[in-house]
């Protein structure tokens, strides 16, 4: 019989509740996360323990048939990706956030200045919207440092609690989306796995409408 493969985050903001939602629905995973991959004792699954970003690729590619992640990261990544079920937690904003000194007024005063980000096509996606023209820098972590080393005159990144802002000096200015974590699936999916996922999903949503 074949297994359902899920994908979550290795470590990082989304793994602790991605591994919690994944206890709630039943699902006990037998090896702890020095493994990348671990079997369900009770239930046809395996997870996958990977990188954010290389998750929608692999959806995409059908190496994994679903994955919890961060809606923000299939924006940027994976647009032909479906989300099956929204999951209420890891909620955050992608943002534009500049230096507390510096004036905005709107986007429009980024023209020809340089954005430090980990989105660089979501950037481009609102630049465009709006029709300014800026200079990105892609950086793959510790975005809000760059306008402290002269690197940048602004960043785009995820905000949660805003507290990486305030250490670096930076004010939020503009939202260019909201995120929270969800459950994704991979577009080449058999009968068999589809079967599973229905499972799994139904069980998602008893385990959602209990936490509310
Ligand atoms: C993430 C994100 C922000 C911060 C937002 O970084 O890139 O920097 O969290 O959270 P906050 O508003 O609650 O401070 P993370 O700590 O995951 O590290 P990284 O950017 O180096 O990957
Ligand atoms: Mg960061």
């Amino acid at each position: 019989m074949s297994k359902l493969r899920i994908a979550v985050q290795k470590s990082g903001r989304l793994n602790e509740d991605s591994m919690r939602i994944l206890k709630d629905i039943g699902i006990s995973i037998d090896n702890g996360k020095d493994q990348l991959k671990a079997s369900a004792r009770n239930f046809p699954v395996e997870v996958f323990y990977l990188r954010n970003g290389d998750i929608p690729q692999y959806l995409k590619d059908g190496v994994v048939d679903a994955a919890i992640i961060g809606e923000n990261v299939l924006i940027e990544k994976g647009n032909d990706i479906t989300v099956v079920e929204k999951l209420g937690f890891s909620t955050c904003r992608v943002c534009i956030a500049v230096p507390k000194s510096a004036e905005y007024s709107s986007i429009n005063d980024l023209e020809g200045k340089r954005i430090a980000t980990s989105y660089p096509n979501t950037v481009k996606m609102y630049l465009d919207e709006n029709g300014v023209k800026a200079n990105l820098h892609i950086i793959n972590g510790s975005v809000e440092i760059a306008p402290n080393i002269g690197l940048a005159d602004a960043i785009c990144d995820i905000v949660s609690s805003g507290s990486t802002l305030f250490k670096n000096n930076l004010k939020e200015v503009d939202t260019i989306l909201k995120s929270e974590a969800v459950l994704a699936v991979s577009p080449v999916l058999s009968e068999e796995k589809q079967a599973i996922l229905d499972k799994i999903q139904f069980r998602i949503q008893s385990v959602l409408k209990g936490r509310q």
